[in-house]
């Protein structure tokens, strides 16, 4: 499908990250050479940067199958091991948000990882007893917002560790301009340099926004998008100059107006504004941080002094 075809299924159509993609081509590479499954890996940093995308690439580009589930989603031990049961010879286990996994279940991956075994427990009570299951070499890719969560036996069970970062706009503009193309549609340098720079460095939200502003443009009856027209999608959508979000100014406004600036705790913070600490903490802070709007202190958050010029000068609402 047209939206299947905008996520690249080769490295080569893959956009960015420069110093990863260099890596991981050399580990697939030498992986073929020796007629193995590649070593596991663990794909982490932000969200929308592109890690169910490299999961799927790096399967597509050693040629075998891909069985996806996330953390959250594997409840039982018996949910882990039929999915491990189904593993062909060198095929890639992509577990996304992989941070979630229950404990338990956890610990059932450290064999399966490193010796490609897992023992299974049989029947309750006196009854109860264990088999081995043995299975064939596999790739573990996992993927996390939280690389710091994980337990430290799972984290080292990794052996390619491959962060992604926020995209810079020349990388971004090259994103939206491919999915224009396959849009079919024309967008001028103008506006393309404006979506980059409003969608905080991140592909998924380029590319939400290029929808988006397509639809105003379309409406209105353009050959091309306008600039003039950019603006204004931005502008109703609440998306600032700086691509920051309603909730990204209610973040900064509590620690500036109500906080004085800080430190103030996440969670005075998250409870002020009615959103999560874990979201707070995994989606909102780190594009702030990487901006220079916010700083992590021990003693909590902090708004720099770029932070309050900008917000001095910035009403939203
Ligand atoms: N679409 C979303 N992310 C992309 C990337 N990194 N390269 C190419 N197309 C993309």
């Amino acid at each position: 499908s047209l939206e299947l075809s905008l996520r690249p299924s080769k490295l080569q159509q893959y956009i960015g990250q420069d110093a990863l993609k260099n890596n991981l081509s050399v580990f697939i590479e030498a992986a073929k050479m020796r007629e193995e499954a590649l070593d596991h890996v663990i794909l982490h940093g932000p969200p929308g940067l592109g890690k169910t995308t490299l999961a799927n690439i790096i399967a597509a580009e050693m040629n075998v199958n891909i069985k996806t589930t996330s953390g959250p989603a594997v409840e039982r031990a018996g949910d882990l091991a039929a999915i491990l049961s189904s593993l062909e010879p060198g095929d890639v286990l992509f577990i996304d948000e992989i941070h979630r996994l229950p404990r338990f279940v956890e610990e059932i991956l450290y064999s399966a990882m490193e010796d490609f075994f897992i023992d299974v427990v049989i029947g309750q009570g006196d009854e109860a007893r264990s088999i081995r299951i043995d299975l064939p070499p596999f790739t573990l890719v996992g993927a996390t917002t939280r690389f710091g969560s994980l337990s430290a036996p799972l984290r080292d069970r990794f052996g390619v560790q491959l962060r992604l970062q926020y995209y810079d706009l020349d990388s971004l503009k090259l994103i939206i301009e491919r999915t224009a193309d396959i849009f079919e549609v024309a967008i001028p340098e103008n506006s393309l340099d404006e979506l980059a720079r409003r969608s905080r460095g991140t592909p998924r939200i380029a590319n939400r926004l290029l929808r988006r502003v397509r639809d105003f443009s379309m409406v209105k009856g353009e050959e091309a998008i306008t600039l003039d027209t950019t603006n204004y999608a931005l502008k109703v959508l609440e998306v600032d100059p700086e691509g920051l979000e309603p909730v990204d100014h209610k973040i900064m406004r509590t620690i500036i107006d109500t906080y004085g600036g800080g430190p103030v705790g996440l969670e005075t913070v998250a409870v002020s504004i009615g959103e999560e600490v874990v979201t707070l903490n995994d989606v909102y802070e780190p594009y702030l941080i990487q901006r220079g709007f916010l700083e992590r202190t021990p003693r909590g958050r902090k708004a720099t002094a770029k932070s309050f010029e900008y917000f001095k000068n910035i009403d939203m609402d």
